[in-house]
Order: structure tokens, then sequence, then C-alpha cells
């Protein structure tokens, strides 16, 4: 049964479909209205969640299917001590596909490996969130035109930012990518993604702490959220969490066409004032992640014979 836990489980192909169906949903959203009639999606959420679990569940409304949700740890038997395995494999007697989100890596492959139905990842600790990277992927094609030839500054807390992990990862397969790794230094990227993927394909990188002195060289600058629940100690979250944030005043030096993107939520990292700025792509991103995920769940439904 295909499931998706990493952004590497797609292919480059399959990506580049993704996106092309996405962009026939905006256009023809008429034509997929009725696609998963009578199928249902649970969304099985251990931990926080507004835009990734309500755009899954929005995403299977707009395809005509329906919806069984566990929002909380707590409302669930997980609460009892029920494990991932039990709860998926008790969940696919229920539902045609599943996404979860769990507080520990690993946990979606452990699902993916006990279902009986795909399984997407949507977000397990500070591992991956595949579909998010497919919504930053959408925006940036949709925004920049194509992938290749971008200088993609990523900022803020890039060693438990997730979403930090499965871009590069994605973006590393097109041409011709050059990334600007903006963090304090407590908050690098791990090594096991600056060596795995960014030394080993040869891809240029710099990495700085300074924003101001780099934002005019970039095409994306991809804002994070600084992790407060990945921290063992809070006074250290408290020291580090507004180290970037941006301002128009900080904008007035970045290229007139750059596209600002953040994962969302937000806590400090951009200003308000900032959200009217022509560069602003964030609240597109969100929209864009209900089209990606509505193409997954077709591509995986189809995949598995069920529609
Ligand atoms: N971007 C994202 O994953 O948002 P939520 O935590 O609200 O789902």
């Amino acid at each position: 049964m295909r499931s998706v836990i990493d952004i590497l489980d797609l292919s480059t192909a399959e990506i580049d479909e993704l996106i092309e169906t996405a962009g026939d949903i905006i256009k023809n959203p008429a034509n997929y209205a009725e696609l998963c009639r009578g199928k249902k999606l649970a969304t099985l959420f251990f931990e926080p969640s507004t835009r990734t679990r309500l755009s899954f569940e929005a995403a299977m409304y707009e395809l005509g299917g329906n919806v069984l949700s566990v929002a909380g740890g707590n409302t669930s038997s997980a609460a009892k001590g029920e494990s991932v395995a039990d709860t998926v494999k008790t969940v696919s007697c229920y539902a045609d596909i599943i996404a979860m989100r769990h507080p520990k890596e690993g946990a979606a492959l452990v699902a993916a490996n006990n279902a009986s139905v795909p399984v997407i990842n949507g977000g397990d600790g500070g591992h991956c969130h595949p579909t998010q990277t497919l919504a930053d992927l959408l925006t940036i094609r949709r925004e920049k035109g194509g992938f290749s030839g971008l200088t993609v500054g990523l900022c803020g807390d890039l060693k438990f930012g997730r979403t930090v992990h499965s871009l590069i990862n994605a973006l590393s397969r097109y041409e011709n990518m050059r990334f600007v790794l903006i963090s304090p230094e407590e908050l690098k990227l791990p090594s096991y993604v600056k060596n795995d993927v960014l030394k080993r394909k040869n891809i240029p990188y710099e990495q700085t702490t300074d924003l101001l002195s780099v934002i005019p060289s970039l095409d994306v600058l991809y804002m994070t959220r600084v992790q407060r629940e990945r921290f063992f100690n809070e006074e250290d979250y408290l020291r580090l969490k507004d180290s970037y944030i941006l301002t128009p005043e900080k904008l007035k030096t970045a290229k007139e066409d750059m596209c600002v993107l953040h994962p969302l939520p937000r806590v400090n990292e951009i200003s308000v004032a900032v959200d009217d700025d022509p560069r602003a792509c964030y609240f597109k991103q969100v929209k864009n992640g209900k089209y990606m995920r509505m193409a997954l769940i077709l591509m995986l439904l189809k995949e598995a014979g069920t529609i």
C-alpha cells in the first residue's frame, strides 16, 4: 500500500504531476467535486494543528468525500495507552485513507507499516512534513514560474523546523539551486541534512546569522518559527525566539519580486505590517496546501484502486 511519509517518497515527476493536478483543480474545481463520493479520510492529529488538519478535511470535502477526525491525543484511546500500530489498524477498518500528525519522529512510518489504507504524514516530530512541502512547491512554482536557478533563503529555526528539512530535500532535486541558511548558531541546519543533501549533491549554500546582509540576493525568503515545543529548556527558547523579525524596513533592500513564505503559524517572525506587501505569499501558501492535498489524496486513492 503506497503511503507518503517523506517528500522523497514522491519522485520529481510525481511532484510535477501533483502540481499540474493542483493547477487544474484551481481552474476547474467542478471536475473534481464528485471524485471521492462515498470515500472517507481519517485525520489523526496527536499534536496541535490548524492548517494541516483543516486543509486535509477541506480537501476531502471538496472532492465529495467525508471525514472522520481525531483532534488531540486526549480524545482517542491513545490516551489509554493504545499503540500507533493498533490505532491505524483500527482506523483502516473505517476509512479509505489516513492523514496523521504525531509528536514522535518515525510514528508516521510505523502507521504506514501497519495500516491497510494509504497513510499521509501530516508531520512527525522534527522529522518530515511532506504536504507542507507540496504547498511550498506549488507556491514557488506559481510565484516564480519554476524552481531552477533560484536562491532560496531559509531563516529561523533550521534545527527543529521539519518543513525546512523537507523543502531542502525537495528543491535539491532541481537544477542550479542555491541556499542561504540564516539562523542563530544554536539553531543551525542539522549536519545530516547539510552532509547528506547539500554537500553530497554539491549544491552551493551559505550559512549566516545575518538576514540583512543576504536579503538582497534572495528570490525566495522562507521564514520559520522557533519551535518552542521541541526545546528542552524554556530559557533557551525565550533567548532565541525573536532572533529574526521581518519588517517592512528590512524588506527595503530585497528584490521587488522576492517571495516571502512561512509555513505558519507565525508567532513574531513576520510583522503583520508585512502582510500588505505584494511579496508576502504565506496566505496564498495556505490555500495552495489544500489544492496539493486534494491532488495527493486523488493520486493515492487511485493507486490503491479505491477510486
Ligand atoms: N504549517 C502547518 O503545519 O500548520 P499547522 O501546524 O497549523 O497544521
